[in-house]
């Protein structure tokens, strides 16, 4: 039987991936006294150990972990006992040079690196297999194993694979989907540029052909992929399951890996675990933080989950790696916690001096214990001691941000309207509103129940199921908020047009269809008048479109380009609620008039405190736990009163939050009054 979280260690867990085969015993023995000095807790091993643990086909070798696990397990260490199977060894594509990975344009991979398996190979699966299947024998009841990790990363560095063995699954896997020939020609819509098959056999990949591959295809393959990835994971967890009852999990990687459709992969997790670097070129990288850690959140539907990897600092693989600045790595890994994780883990506990990720960050760099870096992990193991009571609340939000991965794929494919068009970048900028604006989001399926939530945000939703507009309409008519931005409700599952006009499923609900785009050239810009007082005027950029009205009111029209006197910004009341329409690019600031008008029909208010401070509350069962991280550099303050867990004593109101520091409050909600929210608004910096 499979536990639901893991029952060891308590609270929040420390620690991050444990590489010890790179290190020799002495060094085993240093690092577990270190550990224990960090407040380590939590380590995962194995997750690259493949060819120490089986060096020849069959031939097991698990002395060494033996002597590992045992030497955690008495300095009082947990274990997260990784499966290796994201890098096989050389002597399996010797003997198996079949499973190597094919790319698109028909490179085959080699060895060397990690992740070269082709997902379909009959043999990589055998493998894959057999060795979760004996270390789960071996290691079931070892007391130091109190979760399993699968592999490392699907989908990252191997997706798509155009391998002999992917391309036979992949035509089984169209047969099993569509049952006949004439059913596929029909979803691929291949009457277009004589596309027509007459017989399975000429059925394949889409591999790179002399102009763009049929858009359907496409997106089946990207279906595929996705499928062979998560029957990968089964079969392992499943050879786990047969022997040990730990939760399974396998990490994630919330939005910087799409191959991978998380809320179907959230279902077959016991526990939701996931890997986030900062981009180190964004110099407001934890508002990225806070999207990966909300998204990773709503994938496990609420649930508290793992941060199984980030990093103390710099990464080794972005062009710039940029080291974290002091208090930084604090500030990153409590964002985390009070968006819903359990578990602070790093890649790596000590820095590798070989290999390809030698210049990488870790709990213990090249430097030492006499580094900034290092006093700065034991400051945090001694912080998340006294956060422990965190564990198991659960954040609540009012407002949903829709994210359909199937979507994204469909809508990343080639011959769209713009290239400037992304839909990362309007998740990105509708999540940083809310951000900005103090409001706490989930990330929701659109297939999903969607009734909880006061307000919807849809900012990137090119391919929808009429199934799913009809929801979503049901969901404005009972007295919900819908807000959707341009280029949405375009395309059915097959990526083909919805009949009616752009965005007809939406047509009811939003009160409007789109009879042409206008995308914008490069570097133009436009204005809108803005009908609803302050700001008057708002600039835009990369889409205009020809909105049709039918029952919604314009709240902004376009005052130059090529659809000009026309609706940019349309809301229209609907049953009990309302439809609001963004039919052009605005910026963040751009989306603040907006999202305000927004705001108020759906009953939300703004935060009100400092723009910098991040404030997110856990709700436990008789308390709520309050974060405040300050990213500004200027202190501040917070309308809130609790007890501060660092000082062991009832701060505020108001409670002083210092530059760059995070103020953890425990709020008991029998003292308020059963009030979920102990944070008041105020206006004081806006
Ligand atoms: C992750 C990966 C780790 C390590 C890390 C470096 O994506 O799972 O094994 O490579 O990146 O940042």
């Amino acid at each position: 039987m499979t536990g639901s979280t893991w029952a060891r260690p308590t609270g929040i867990a420390f620690g991050g991936d444990y590489n010890p085969e790179q290190w020799p015993r002495e060094t085993w023995r240093e690092d577990v006294a270190l550990m224990r000095e960090a407040g380590v807790t939590l380590v995962s091993v194995g997750i690259f150990a493949w060819a120490m643990l089986e060096p020849a086909e069959g031939e097991y070798d698990f002395e060494w972990l033996d002597e590992l696990l045992d030497l955690l397990h008495a300095h009082g260490i947990a274990v997260d006992l990784a499966t290796p199977t994201a890098s096989p060894p050389a002597w399996f594509f010797a003997t198996y040079p079949e499973s190597r990975v094919v790319t698109r344009d028909g490179t085959i991979m080699g060895f060397g690196s990690r992740g070269m398996a082709s997902h379909s190979s009959p043999a990589y699966r055998a493998a894959a297999a057999g060795i979760a299947d004996a270390l789960a024998s071996r290691y079931a009841h070892h007391p130091a194993v109190v979760l399993w990790h699968v592999h490392n990363e699907y989908g990252v560095p191997v997706g798509e694979d155009y391998s002999p063995a992917a391309v036979a699954a992949f035509r089984a896997w169209l047969q099993e989907r569509y049952g006949s020939l004439d059913a596929l020609n029909a979803a691929w819509g291949t009457a277009f540029w004589g596309q027509r098959y007459g017989q399975w056999e000429h059925v394949g990949a889409p591999a790179v052909a002399p102009s763009v591959v049929n858009p359907a295809q496409r997106l089946d393959f990207a279906r595929f992929t996705d499928h062979q990835l998560l029957e990968c994971y089964k079969a392992e967890r499943d050879a786990i399951r047969r022997h040990a009852s730990q939760p399974v999990t396998t990490n994630f990687m919330a939005n910087a890996s799409l191959t991978t459709d998380l809320f179907a992969w959230g279902r077959e997790v016991d526990v939701v675990s996931n890997d986030h670097y900062l981009t180190a070129a964004d110099p407001e990288g934890h508002i990225g933080l806070a999207l990966a850690a909300d998204l990773t959140r709503s994938v496990g539907h609420g649930r508290p989950w793992i941060l199984m990897e980030h990093s103390t600092s710099a990464v080794n693989w972005q062009p710039r790696n940029v080291a974290k600045r002091p208090g930084e790595m604090a500030r990153n890994s409590l964002a985390h916690v009070a968006r819903g994780a359990d578990a602070v883990l790093y890649f790596q506990w000590r820095a590798s001096r070989s290999g390809a990720e030698k210049f990488h960050s870790a709990m213990l760099p090249h430097a030492g214990t006499t580094s900034r870096v290092w006093r700065e992990v034991v400051e945090l193991g001694e912080r998340l001691e006294e956060l422990a009571d965190v564990r198991g609340s659960r954040v609540q939000a009012d407002v949903a941000i829709l994210w359909d991965t199937e979507s994204f794929w469909a809508q990343d494919l080639e011959w769209r309207p713009t290239v400037d068009h992304a839909h990362a970048e309007r998740v990105r900028a509708y999540y940083e509103r809310l951000w900005r604006d103090g409001i706490t989001v989930d990330f929701a399926h659109p297939g999903q129940d969607l009734s909880g939530y006061k307000l919807v945000v849809a900012p990137a939703l090119y391919l929808l199921r009429a199934s799913d507009a009809e929801r979503l309409t049901a969901y404005v008519e009972a007295g919900g908020t819908l807000l959707v931005s341009y280029f949405s409700g375009i395309v059915d599952e097959h990526d083909a047009v919805h009949p009616g006009g752009f965005g007809a499923p939406l047509r009811r609900v939003l009160g409007l269809w789109v009879e042409e785009f206008c995308p914008l050239r490069d570097g133009e810009s436009t204005r809108l008048g803005w009908e609803l007082g302050e700001p008057g005027s708002l600039e835009a950029d990369v889409w205009q479109e020809h909105v049709v009205l039918d029952g919604a009111v314009p709240v902004a029209r376009f005052e130059t380009g090529p659809a000009a006197g026309g609706p940019a910004v349309t809301r229209h009341a609907t049953g009990t609620g309302t439809g609001w329409y963004v039919a052009t690019r605005l910026d963040v600031a751009g989306l603040a008039p907006v999202l305000r008008e927004v705001y108020a029909d759906a009953g939300i208010a703004l935060a009100g405190h400092a723009e910098d401070l991040e404030v997110v509350t856990r709700r436990g069962e008789d308390a709520d736990y309050v974060l405040a991280i300050n990213h500004g550099a200027v202190d501040t303050e917070l309308d809130a009163v609790g007890e501060d867990l660092a000082l062991r004593t009832e701060v505020g109101p108001p409670v002083r939050v210092p530059a760059g520091s995070v103020v953890a409050l425990r709020v008991d909600r029998a003292r308020r009054g059963g009030e979920t929210a102990s944070v008041a608004g105020s206006s004081r910096h806006r």
